[in-house]
């Protein structure tokens, strides 16, 4: 080959190079989207928030190198959060602001509702989703493949058995009907097909498995959506395990933590976080990440006692799960994206979840319908703009008989009633500020592999152990403007809490501040009176998985099951 030629070959292979890059960067200019759902982790439960009790490096750095959204509230329980993230709508607008769906309840999403897969899809998105759906699977068309996503391996209910792959139902042993306590039956499946094959194996490593394998599939030339519902840290089994690999060593590895359920419970989370580590790699191996939105979000606050409890902590937030005080609906979320113009920040704007909704359809080139409560979020994210968001309506139940909204700006929180008379309004959680807790780790998170593969990018700066300590301390809010918290103050009537001022929810300020009081409480009239009535029905006695080879199937669907005789 003369000097000429291969001048003349490098030249067309620059031409080349440059024609494919073109072409790929328009059709890559629509981002890839990943957001994965952890399941009943509190407040406390991060690192990031400064308890060192449970470290989550992976999902730290995620914040270190994009943004903490500090001021990001959602539902109060799964089945409502999930149908606000999955539709920009309030719960109410669709009768799904009641108490989280059981297995064998037919409350699908309503048919008229254009769902976040189902638009993406549209604009061009190849849609997946791994691990938890609950919002119900009685018709083939009410599941998440009839809702949208391209596939779906993972789970119907609110919670399946670590190892064994079963969805519970709790019953009324007093109904003659049944006469059971329980009912369970197999709710993994790939699209509809029940799978077998995988018990004994743990659920957080199974969905981490199925996760990595959808991006290793992808065709990087098509925008990616996956959803990730992680199991972890819901109670599995019986609602009542909370399933780890080996007990002995989460013992040793957790030795400074007294209680062994939330020993477990730290185990649960770290799992949780290590895979966050791995999906981040993953893209990276396949060259996505420099594309890609992720978004890691704890659908509720924690469980820490009673139903489903599993020793999460709200710390120092008061209110658990189902309640609507901060440590019920505070959610604790963070973002990535190597698109954010800025990075490593804490946001302090007012976000919900409905809003994750309108604005990934609006980076997805798309508009999300005007029939929405979400808001295109992107601006104040990216940019820590002032968001448009007005207020945040907290929920209407209007069978348990308890509601609250947020003000603008997110300064005042006025709340009508509680929960079952407030048993879960408790600051209960550990606090994990602990002389014989290890002390946090910076250069676990700066060696993690969200860090690693991040910092592999081109464009970021280097993430150091000074950024770190600063941006944790000011997210750590446990002296909470030097208020002590209340033990136990439940909200039974009106309550105005100045969240500025008083994040912690101290001081009930309904009496002497009536004219904020009295601003609030017509602006939640006015929400209840366009609310669609709860459309809870109760477990469907036609579900039985016993009559489904011990298998939870689209029961209205029945001509699609697997039958065995009774
Ligand atoms: C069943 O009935 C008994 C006796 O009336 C009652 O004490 C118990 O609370 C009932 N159990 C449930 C789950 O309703
Ligand atoms: C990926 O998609 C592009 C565009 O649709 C297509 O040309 C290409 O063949 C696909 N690659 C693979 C490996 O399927
Ligand atoms: C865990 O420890 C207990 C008691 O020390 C022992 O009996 C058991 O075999 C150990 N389990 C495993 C899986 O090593
Ligand atoms: C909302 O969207 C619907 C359907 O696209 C349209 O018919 C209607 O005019 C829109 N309403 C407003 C207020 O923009
Ligand atoms: C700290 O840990 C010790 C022993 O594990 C325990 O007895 C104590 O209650 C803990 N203190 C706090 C403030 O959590
Ligand atoms: C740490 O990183 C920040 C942000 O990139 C930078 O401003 C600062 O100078 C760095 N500090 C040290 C000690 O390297
Ligand atoms: C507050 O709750 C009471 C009792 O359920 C109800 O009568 C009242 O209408 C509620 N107020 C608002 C603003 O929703
Ligand atoms: C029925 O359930 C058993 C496990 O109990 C499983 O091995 C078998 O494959 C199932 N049969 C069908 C047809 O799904």
């Amino acid at each position: 080959m003369s000097r000429f030629q291969l001048l003349f070959n490098m030249k067309s292979l620059i031409v080349l190079v440059v024609i494919v890059s073109i072409v790929t960067c328009k059709k890559q200019s629509k981002p890839n989207i990943v957001v994965i759902l952890g399941d009943d982790i509190g407040w406390n439960d991060f690192s990031f928030h400064g308890s060192n009790q449970i470290p989550t490096p992976n999902i730290d750095a995620l914040g270190y190198n994009g943004v903490f959204l500090n001021r990001f509230y959602t539902q109060p329980t799964c089945s409502p959060s999930r149908a606000a993230l999955l539709t920009g709508k309030y719960p109410m607008r669709m009768g799904y602001q009641g108490t989280p769906l059981n297995s064998g309840e037919d409350r699908p999403l309503p048919d008229d509702v254009e769902t976040l897969p189902q638009k993406l899809k549209e604009l061009g998105y190849k849609t997946h989703l791994v691990g938890k759906w609950h919002l119900s699977a009685g018709r083939r068309k009410d599941t998440p493949t009839g809702r949208g996503f391209d596939t779906h391996f993972g789970y119907w209910n609110g919670y399946i058995g670590y190892f064994d792959f079963f969805a519970y139902q709790p019953m009324d042993p007093n109904d003659t009907s049944t006469g059971e306590t329980e009912w369970s039956g197999l709710d993994l499946h790939d699209g509809f097909a029940p799978q077998w094959e995988y018990q004994n194996q743990y659920a957080t490593d199974l969905f981490t498995e199925k996760s990595l394998e959808v991006i290793d599939k992808h065709n990087s030339s098509d925008p990616l959506f996956l959803m990730i519902g992680h199991l972890a840290a819901h109670t599995g089994a019986h609602g009542t395990e909370l399933g780890v690999p080996d007990v002995n060593q989460t013992q040793k590895d957790y030795w400074y933590i007294d209680d062994p359920v939330r020993q477990r419970f730290a185990d649960v989370v770290n799992r949780l976080d290590k895979s966050v580590g791995d999906v981040v790699q993953q893209l990276q191996k396949k060259d996505m990440l420099k594309n890609s939105i992720i978004l890691f979000l704890s659908d509720n606050g924690a469980q820490t006692v009673g139903i489903y409890e599993n020793h999460g902590s709200n710390y120092p937030l008061k209110g658990l799960k189902f309640s609507l005080l901060e440590g019920g609906v505070r959610g604790s979320a963070v973002l990535f994206s190597p698109l954010l113009s800025k990075k490593g920040y804490i946001n302090n704007h007012l976000l919900h979840i409905s809003d994750v909704y309108t604005t990934l359809i609006e980076l997805a080139g798309g508009t999300a319908p005007n029939n929405t409560d979400g808001i295109n979020q992107w601006s104040t994210i990216s940019y820590d703009k002032n968001t448009q968001r007005k207020e945040i309506l907290l929920n209407v139940d209007e069978i348990q008989g308890y509601s609250g909204i947020i003000s603008k700006l997110g300064r005042y929180k006025f709340l009508n009633g509680s929960y079952l008379l407030g048993i879960y309004d408790g600051a209960l959680g550990e606090t994990g500020r602990n002389s014989s807790t290890p002390t946090y780790d910076a250069s676990k998170v700066i060696s993690s592999a969200v860090n690693q593969a991040i910092q592999s990018l081109s464009g970021i700066s280097p993430l150091n152990s000074s950024t770190i300590s600063t941006l944790r301390e000011q997210l750590d809010i446990s002296s909470c403007n030097q208020k002590t918290r209340t033990s136990d103050s439940p909200c039974l009537g009106e309550c105005l809490f100045d969240l500025w001022k008083d994040p912690c929810e101290t001081e009930n300020i309904v009496s002497s501040s009536p004219t904020i009081a009295e601003k609030l409480r017509e602006k939640l009239y006015n929400y209840v009176s366009q609310i669609v009535p709860e459309r809870n029905r109760g477990v469907d006695l036609n579900s039985n998985p016993k009559k489904y080879n011990n298998t939870w199937c689209t029961w209205l669907d029945d001509s699609e099951c697997y039958k065995t005789l009774l």
